[in-house]
């Protein structure tokens, strides 16, 4: 049960497991607190299945976390690594019906890819940030050159790891679904795609129906892979996983929003990344593009659509309603 692994949770990265900004949903909080560290989890899974595979998987992906989030320096880390993708696959599982556990190794394949792409991100060709998660990026830490490589074995970490959910007692045929979805969702018809024409027009001006089309992958594919493979793994209807699909892209859509607002309205303290980054990059963003009171609107407009659809599905999920309020709510 949950409540039995979080037991086994290693106390080392304490502050990751406060939760902010939900109120009144106890239990399930317990659950964040855990989800928050999908990669302790894997050692859980570990121990329990005895399979020295799992075990160098485990102890690998921790080093790689600690080495891509600069946890080498013992600074406190304001802006704790989140988490929010995983527990978005796990919750979405549970809503349709399905055993989250199960989803376990897909669901630490998506944070290792969202890592992977916050780590090519920031490097010098791309957005040139030198602070992430309150911690120098990794290229600054250890190197243009082992940031390149450090993302793209995170990248090649998670379909391993997905690939574990196999043996774990799914169904085969809905594991190979997922991980189709995983790859679509993230590769050139999805994140990297967007990313490509994100970073192909900077410094120039963009129209809103491009930046839509930039947001929409860029952002919004990662968080429709999350909660579709969720939907998938749990044995969702077809009609259901579109539903599921679109919700998250107006989630994705409010998030990516908000990023740019919190970019000219927060701190470096705040948000663990530097703020002004898009303005030093020439970006056009929601915000140059809208001003910053119609992209607040619209983040609670498109959020509140978001909401008004996982209302209309089947399943009852109270936590991924407010999983969904923080996401675009958050202040970092
Ligand atoms: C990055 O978008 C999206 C991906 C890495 C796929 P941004 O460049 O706006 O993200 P931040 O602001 O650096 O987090
Ligand atoms: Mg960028
Ligand atoms: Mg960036
Ligand atoms: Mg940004």
């Amino acid at each position: 049960s949950f409540s039995k692994l979080h037991a086994h949770t290693p106390p080392h990265q304490g502050d990751d497991c406060q939760v902010g900004g939900i109120e009144g949903v106890k239990e399930p909080l317990v659950k964040t607190a855990m989800l928050r560290r999908p990669l302790a989890v894997i050692q859980i899974q570990d121990e329990k299945a005895g399979d020295q595979n799992w075990h160098r998987a485990a102890q690998g992906i921790r080093q790689g976390a600690h080495r891509t989030q600069g946890a080498h320096a013992a600074q406190p880390c304001h802006a704790a690594v989140q988490h929010r993708r995983p527990v978005l696959v796990l919750e979405t599982c549970r809503l349709c019906g399905g055993d989250p556990v199960r989803a376990l190794p897909l669901a630490c394949g998506v944070e290792m890819i969202h890592t992977y792409s916050l780590i090519h991100d920031d490097l010098p060709c791309m957005d040139n940030d030198e602070y992430r998660r309150g911690k120098l990026t990794t290229w600054k830490a250890y190197g243009y050159d082992m940031a390149v490589l450090a993302g793209d074995a995170l990248m090649i970490y998670a379909f391993e790891t997905a690939s574990k959910a196999f043996s774990m007692g799914a169904d085969p045929a809905k594991v190979g679904r997922a991980i189709g979805i995983l790859a679509e969702k993230t590769g050139i018809y999805g994140m990297i795609g967007g990313q490509t024409v994100d970073v192909e027009l900077t410094g120039k001006a963009v129209p809103r129906e491009k930046l839509d089309f930039i947001y929409r992958l860029k952002t919004g594919a990662l968080l429709e892979a999350s909660m579709m493979i969720g939907a998938v793994l749990a044995g969702a209807t077809v009609e259901e996983i579109k539903e599921v699909e679109t919700m998250a892209s107006e989630v994705g859509l409010a998030f990516q929003i908000q990023d740019d607002i919190l970019d000219v309205t927060s701190t470096q303290e705040e948000l663990g990344k530097p703020v002004l980054s898009d303005e030093k990059n020439e970006k056009t963003t929601y915000v140059t593009l809208e001003g910053l009171e119609k992209a607040k609107r619209d983040v609670k407009e498109i959020s509140d659509r978001a909401a008004g659809r996982l209302a209309g599905l089947p399943g009852k999920n109270e936590f991924l309603y407010n999983i969904i309020e923080m996401l675009v709510n958050r202040r970092n």
